[in-house]
């Protein structure tokens, strides 16, 4: 044999090793999802809160977590009184397994509180100890449903970058389709990995809301050369609003419901994903995105801007959006 070939079976088995190791280390990571959007009041929670009920109902070991630092709600939306909450193991240092409240079909949350400026304003060294003890503290699960806060705050991002998989809640406002083409772009400037899927939210009918994800996609293409897979249509259904009224999932109190459905839906899709190939350590990605070691951040890029349209008719408006691209 010669040396060069010698060489290459060397590196060959070290490849493999280190990729048996990496491996096993994943074993019995959850897939971690996160619902987020640009814009505030779209959804998110609602879906976040019906999605992880269901995949509950479907047999999968679901934690609910509200990343919503100091304004999180998904305790209000089930109708619970958590009686402790993040903000507790930001300040009192409170393990996470005191904090998790068991809801029904073995799903749990991890309520945030509102109002709790503690943990809205933790430090980078604190968050990272919350997400070391989350990433141990996750594995007996086989989904994380991260609801997160609106916007592109820092606190919002380090919690996107979590995920595996960032489920961006858009409704046809045209603000609401310019925040998440904002969204998209700085999280995939944090991480060009990331995969993102769309909901289409509030909509008036399926057309309308394949046309928004339609346009949402082409700009993605166009300027992040970023292909966009659409996660589901949610239809504008009055019995959601009863039921946030009502405290409780819809999918619990209406479950046939068209809101309903489209839920239903999303979380069979969701339960049927699997946990990434590539392992992913939860330490490792908050270094990296807290003190930026070996980053794998790219240089911000002048993007161009996602700009609405002006509105045309409000008749035209009530089914479709429209956007134009200024670079
Ligand atoms: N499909 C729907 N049909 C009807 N109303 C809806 C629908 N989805 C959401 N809503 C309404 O929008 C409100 C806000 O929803 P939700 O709290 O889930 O939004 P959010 O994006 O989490 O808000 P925030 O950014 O403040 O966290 C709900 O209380 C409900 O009234
Ligand atoms: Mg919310």
């Amino acid at each position: 044999m010669s040396e060069r070939q010698h060489i290459l079976d060397q590196a060959t088995r070290l490849r493999a090793k280190v990729q048996a190791a990496q491996v096993a280390a994943h074993v019995g990571m959850p897939q971690v999802v996160a619902i987020a959007s640009g814009k505030g009041g779209v959804g998110k929670s609602n879906v976040a809160v019906n999605v992880a009920c269901t995949l509950g109902r479907l047999g999968k070991r679901t934690l609910l977590f509200d990343a919503d630092f100091g304004l999180g709600n998904t305790d209000i939306l089930l109708g619970i009184m958590p009686k402790f909450t993040l903000a507790d193991v930001v300040s009192d240092g409170c393990p996470l397994a005191d904090v998790v409240e068991a809801l029904p079909h073995g799903v749990s949350l991890l309520p945030a509180g509102s109002g709790k400026v503690a943990v809205a304003n933790a430090d980078s060294l604190v968050m990272e100890g919350i997400y070391y003890e989350l990433e141990q503290f996750t594995r007996g699960f086989d989904v994380v449903v991260l609801d997160t806060g609106a916007g592109i705050g820092d606190r919002v991002l380090d919690a996107l970058l979590l995920a595996d998989r960032v489920l961006i809640v858009t409704t046809p406002d045209p603000t609401s389709l310019t925040d998440s083409y904002a969204t998209i772009k700085i999280l995939t400037q944090r991480d060009a990995t990331k995969q993102f899927g769309v909901i289409v939210n509030m909509v008036a009918n399926q057309r309308q809301g394949e046309d928004v994800f339609a346009q949402l996609a082409h700009v993605a293409k166009k300027y992040l050369g970023l292909t966009l897979e659409s996660w589901g249509i949610i239809p504008l259904d009055p019995r959601l609003q009863q039921a946030v009224r009502r405290q409780q999932p819809v999918v619990e109190c209406f479950p046939g419901t068209i809101a309903s459905l489209a839920l239903q839906q999303i979380a069979r899709r969701v339960a049927g994903q699997t946990a990434p190939a590539a392992p992913r350590s939860l330490r490792d990605l908050c270094r990296q995105w807290l003190y930026g070691a070996g980053s794998a951040a790219q240089p911000t890029v002048l993007q161009p801007t996602l700009v609405p349209a002006p509105v045309e008719t409000p008749a035209a408006n009530a089914s479709r959006s429209t956007m134009t691209i200024h670079a």
